[in-house]
């Protein structure tokens, strides 16, 4: 394939930014501009303090320090970036539709198209564009059609190359993939381009476990780990619920049915529910994707899935109400935790949000901590969701930087994200500032339940009989 030394990202989110950081670390004869339209995250990214860039991620900044200014820019120069570059990521979000047809269940691709229709205006030369967002299977059809009728003369080429990162160790699993997986056409010029950016990676990543496979294979792929991996997460949580009834404990049950081989030990930790940014909005776009193919039995298995993780979060917060004597009005609740998982700021869909939001509803006052999400966030989150008024949402919930405050005189603890810290904390001091009966609702099986009603708490835990 053609040498790239010039690679251009559209979106500088929690993909783009990271994968162009550790492209532009392992490769220093590649310049990598990372352009995006929003221009605070843009110069959050440029902050001279790396602690300051948009995206926490566990070593992400001794990245980004290494390669910025020498082969790593970001900015808001699209069209300049487009024009210079050889290679092309697309790694613009692609969130659920929230208007029209297959709305909150088909994957909304304007921002790809208006990239794609920007990349045909401004292109001169011939351009490897490359799917990095979570694209629906033939996706990269469209995008092919919308460049090849510009009539400038220009080819394109169409790879896709999904990232199988997950959000808190993104860095690690940037420089060390299970696997990279790049999809493109069988003809002799589309396996070329997919070769010039096998030797992208193959900079840090032995041959082998670069995957190459046709256009529909890889961005079906990308569904089907995303679909995979949340099945496992909702198989167990259905089983914690029969657990919390017949005495068994789901976390000794994982644990024995994860020494099969077969089945293996990973993503099998019962809790309040998955969150995050991808696993529902893809779930919900092959569940749309398989329907508008007729099948119904294929969609309405996966979209199990779902409707047991919206179960999971719902008696979670259910549990509360129950627990608390049938009512928390006007009782404070302490959240530890906003993030949908430890090491990330990223709150996008977070199983805390939908836990607040059932617990507004019962007139429960929320104290949030998190050490990563701002207090504006929490708002947002909650604003979004347009239950209840701006007003409301800001009344009823405090956000503050210290736990213990959070946790003064709380009815209750729920802790909503597995951040090892809540771990360290210095539980006799929060029992003694709370109110009694002092109740901890653990919805990710973090702390040491034993420990705990020692101290005098009342405890529940996922999965485990009260
Ligand atoms: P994000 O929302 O953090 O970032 C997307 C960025 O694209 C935003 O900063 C936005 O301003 C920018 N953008 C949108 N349209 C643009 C345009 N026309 N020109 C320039 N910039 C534009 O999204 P995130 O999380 O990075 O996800 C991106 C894609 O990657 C999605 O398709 C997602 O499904 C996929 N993905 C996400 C993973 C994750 O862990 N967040 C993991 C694997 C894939």
């Amino acid at each position: 394939g053609k040498k790239i030394s010039k690679i251009c990202c559209i979106g500088a989110g929690y993909v783009g930014g990271p994968t162009m950081a550790v492209i532009a670390q392992k490769c220093p004869h590649i310049t990598v501009t990372v352009v995006d339209l929003n221009q605070a995250r843009i110069d959050a990214w440029n902050d001279p303090d790396t602690n300051n860039i948009p995206v926490y991620e566990p070593g992400l900044d001794a990245v980004v320090a290494e390669a910025r200014g020498r082969n790593l820019f970001f900015s808001t120069e699209v069209d300049k970036a487009i024009d210079e570059a050889e290679m092309i990521f697309i790694s613009v979000n692609t969130p659920t539709k929230t208007y029209g047809t297959g709305k909150g269940m088909a994957a909304d691709l304007k921002y790809i198209e208006l990239c794609a229709r920007q990349i045909a205006r401004v292109a001169k030369d011939d351009k490897i564009v490359v799917e990095k967002s979570t694209l629906p299977v033939r996706t990269a059809e469209a995008v092919k059609n919308i460049l090849q009728n510009t009539g400038n003369g220009v080819n394109y080429q169409i790879l896709s190359n999904p990232e199988f990162l997950a959000e808190g160790t993104a860095v690690e699993d940037l420089h060390a993939p299970d696997r990279v997986l790049i999809g493109g056409d069988t003809t002799p010029e589309g396996q070329e381009a997919l070769e010039s950016l096998v030797e992208v990676y193959a900079n840090w990543v032995p041959r082998e476990r670069i995957l190459t496979t046709n256009l529909w294979s890889s961005e079906l792929s990308k569904l089907t780990a995303n679909a995979f991996l949340a099945q496992r997460v909702s198989s167990i949580n259905a089983l914690s619920e029969l657990c919390e009834r017949t005495g068994a404990d789901v976390s000794e049950v994982a644990r024995s049915i994860g020494t099969d081989s077969r089945i293996g030990p990973k993503f099998l930790k019962s809790s309040v529910g998955f969150g995050g940014s991808c696993f529902q909005k893809d779930i919900l776009n092959l569940v749309y994707i398989a329907r508008s193919y007729g099948l119904k039995e294929v969609a309405d298995y996966w979209e199990q899935v779902i409707i047991m993780n919206d179960h999971q979060k719902r008696r979670f917060a259910t549990n509360i109400v129950k627990t608390l004597y049938n009512t928390v009005s006007g009782k404070k609740i302490a959240f530890l935790g906003w993030a949908f998982k430890k090491d990330t700021n990223d709150t996008r869909e977070s199983a805390a949000i939908y836990v607040a939001d059932d617990l507004l509803n019962e007139q429960a006052g929320i104290s949030v901590y998190d050490p990563k999400v701002p207090e504006s966030q929490v708002y947002s989150d909650l604003d979004y969701l347009e239950t209840r008024a701006s007003e409301k949402n800001k009344q009823l919930v405090t956000v503050v930087t210290d736990p213990y405050e959070a946790c003064k005189d709380a009815h209750a603890i729920a802790v909503l994200t597995e951040w090892d810290e809540f771990k360290e904390y210095d539980w006799i001091k929060i029992f003694e500032n709370m109110k009694k009966p002092a109740f901890v609702f653990d919805g990710r099986n973090l702390l040491d339940t034993n420990k705990l009603k020692d101290i005098g708490f009342k405890v529940y835990s996922i999965g485990k009989e009260a």
